[in-house]
C-alpha cells in the first residue's frame, strides 16, 4: 500500500505530476468535484493544527468525499493508552485514506506499516512534513515558474522545524539551488541533514546568524516560527523566540521579486506590516496547500484502487 511518509518517497517525475494536477484543479475545479465521491478521509491529529488539518478536510470535501477524525490526542483512545498501530488498524476499517500528525518522530511510519489504507504523514515531531513541502514547491513553481536556479534562505528554527528539513530534502534534487541557512547558533540545522543531504548532494550552502546581510542575495525567504513545544526549557525559548523579526525596513535591500514564504502559524517573526507587500506569499501558500493535498489524495486513492 502506497503511503507518503517522507517527501523523498515521491520521485521528481511524481512531484511534477502532482504540481501539474494541482494547477489543473486550480484552473478547472468543477472537473474534480466528484472525484472522491463515497470516499472517506480520516484525519488523525495527535498534535494541534489549523492549516494542515483543515486543508486536508477542505481538500477532501472539494473532491466530493467526506471526512472523519479527531483533532487532539485527548479526544481519542490514545488517552486510554491505545497504540498508534491499533488506532490505524481500527481506522482502516472505516476510511479509505489517513492523514496523521503525531508529536513523535517515526509515528507516521509505524502507522503506514500497520494500516491497510494509504497513510499521509502530516508531520511527525521534528522529522518530516511532506505535504507542507508539496505546498511549498507548488507555491515556488507558481510564483517563480521553476524549481531550479534559486537562492533560498531558510530562517529561524532550523533545528526543530520539520518543514525546513523536508524542504531541504526536496530542493536538493534540483539543479542550481543555493541554500542560505539563517539561524541563531542554538537552532542551527542538524548536522545529519548538512552531511547526508547538502554535502552528499553537493548543494552549495552558507550558514549565518545575520538575516539582514543575507536578504539582498535571496530569491526565496522561508521564515519559520521558533518551536516552543519542542524546547526542553522555557528559558531557552524565551531567549531565542525574538531572534528574527522580518519588517519592511529589512526588506528595503531585498530583490523586487523576492518570494517571502512561511508555513504558518506565525507568532511575531514576520511583522504584520509586511502582509501588504506584494512579495509576501504566505497566504497564497496556504491556498496552494489545499490544492497540493487534493492532488495527493487523488493520486494515492487511485493507486490504492488498482
Ligand atoms: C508547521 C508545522 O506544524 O510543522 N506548520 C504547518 O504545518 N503549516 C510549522 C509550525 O508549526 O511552526
Amino acid at each position: 500500500m502506497r503511503s507518503l511518509i517522507d517527501i523523498l518517497d515521491l520521485s521528481m517525475e511524481e512531484i511534477d505530476e502532482l504540481i501539474a494536477t494541482a494547477c489543473d484543479i486550480i484552473d478547472n475545479p468543477d472537473k474534480y468535484a466528484e472525484s472522491c465521491k463515497r470516499k472517506k478521509l480520516a484525519t488523525l491529529f495527535f498534535e494541534p493544527s489549523t492549516r494542515t488539518r483543515l486543508s486536508f478536510e477542505a481538500a477532501m470535501l472539494e473532491l466530493g468525499g467526506s471526512v472523519i477524525g479527531f483533532s487532539a490526542a485527548n479526544n481519542s483512545s490514545a488517552a486510554k493508552g491505545e497504540s498508534v498501530a491499533d488506532t490505524v488498524k481500527t481506522i482502516s476499517c472505516y476510511a479509505d485514506i489517513i492523514a496523521m500528525r503525531h508529536p513523535k518522530e517515526g509515528a507516521a511510519l509505524v502507522a503506514a506499516q500497520n494500516a491497510s489504507i494509504p497513510v499521509i504523514n502530516a508531520g511527525d515531531g521534528g522529522h518530516c512534513h511532506p505535504t507542507q513541502t508539496l505546498t511549498d514547491l507548488l507555491t515556488i513553481y507558481r510564483e517563480k515558474g521553476r524549481l531550479t536556479d534559486l537562492t533560498v534562505g531558510l530562517c529561524g528554527d532550523l533545528k526543530f522545524g520539520r518543514t525546513v528539513h523536508s524542504l531541504i530534502n526536496a530542493l536538493s534534487r534540483y539543479t542550481g539551488i543555493h541554500i542560505v541557512l539563517i539561524s541563531p547558533e542554538e537552532l542551527k540545522l542538524p548536522s545529519y541533514i548538512k552531511k547526508d543531504v547538502l554535502q552528499k548532494k553537493g548543494i552549495p550552502y552558507t550558514q549565518t546568524t545575520d538575516l539582514e546581510a543575507a536578504i539582498p542575495t535571496l530569491d526565496i525567504l522561508y521564515m519559520t516560527r521558533v518551536q516552543r513545544e519542542r524546547f526542553f526549557n522555557e528559558e531557552d525559548y524565551l531567549r531565542l523566540k525574538d531572534s528574527y523579526i522580518l519588517d519592511p525596513k529589512k526588506l528595503e535591500t531585498a530583490k523586487p521579486d523576492l518570494c517571502i514564504m512561511h508555513p504558518l502559524p506565525r507568532v511575531n517573526e514576520i511583522s504584520v506590516a509586511v502582509d501588504d507587500d506584494p512579495r509576501a506569499c504566505y497566504f497564497k501558500q496556504v491556498l496552494c496547500g489545499k490544492y497540493a493535498r487534493m492532488a495527493l489524495i487523488l493520486k494515492l486513492l487511485k493507486e490504492a484502487s488498482v
